[in-house]
């Protein structure tokens, strides 16, 4: 249920955060349990157990979030490095690779994944696939200029794309970036999805895709079995 799910999340962004240390750079992710992992790093600072922590912030939610846990954030413009990321996924397959995206914000997410020297990825034992995009669609964000010929190139690929909408507006969801995000179902699921991530960013007009290959240095991966709480 929604608690347990709860948690294991903050089980594995308790386990995360343990891998700061003082001065250095941090990614903050996006979505609920990067936000775990945001506020338990505040809590790490606030007891002076890290000093000269910085983060750099995946979204409008990860930098309020960070402020309002007492980490200070920094422009990605102004630092040369990311030293350790902390992130959720949707799914997760055994090669480590990824589809994010569930919040739309896997576009800075993925500027500062891929930079990071240590990529890691925080999930709950639910995200864990055989296969990418048998449950879950990829994530494209896509310039509202281009939305129509993107669509149909999308289509083109044997995909079926769907224009994400607002849940508490009437319309589409617009990204922390001001652009459109269309979910694209691949009903037979992945097969090669390094080859499928580039040919959906070669389409004039995405972003980016919510692919990630070859991002992640390190899953961890919350699981509960009878009472036990254990981080794989
Ligand atoms: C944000 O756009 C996503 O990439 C999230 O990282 C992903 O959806 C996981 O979010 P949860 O931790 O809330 O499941």
């Amino acid at each position: 249920d929604a608690s347990t799910q709860d948690n294991l999340k903050r089980a594995v962004a308790r386990k995360a955060v343990e891998l700061v240390k003082s001065g250095m750079i941090v990614g903050l992710g996006t979505g609920s349990t990067a936000s775990m992992a945001i506020e338990e790093l505040g809590k790490l600072i606030s007891q002076n157990k890290v000093k000269d922590v910085v983060g750099v912030a995946t979204s409008y939610q990860s930098r309020v979030l960070a402020r309002q846990f007492g980490v200070k954030t920094v422009d990605l413009n102004d630092v040369n490095h990311i030293d350790v990321a902390f992130d959720g996924a949707d799914e997760v397959d055994a090669s480590m690779n990824l589809i994010k995206g569930g919040g739309a914000a896997h576009t800075m997410e993925k500027v500062v994944d891929s930079i990071a020297k240590q990529c890691v990825i925080l999930v709950d034992q639910t995200k864990v696939v055989p296969e990418l995009g048998l449950t879950f669609p990829v994530p494209v964000e896509v310039l509202q200029f281009a939305l129509s010929p993107v669509l149909r190139a999308l289509v083109g690929l044997g995909g079926v794309p769907e224009i994400r909408n607002a849940l508490r507006k009437d319309g589409p969801v617009i990204t922390d970036l001001g652009n459109m995000v269309v979910d694209v179902r691949f009903p037979e699921g992945i097969k090669n999805p390094a080859e499928l991530e580039n040919k959906i960013n070669m389409i004039p007009g995405v972003i980016e895709n919510g692919l990630f290959i070859n991002i992640a240095h390190k899953v961890l991966v919350a699981t509960k079995d009878g009472d036990e709480t254990a981080i794989v």
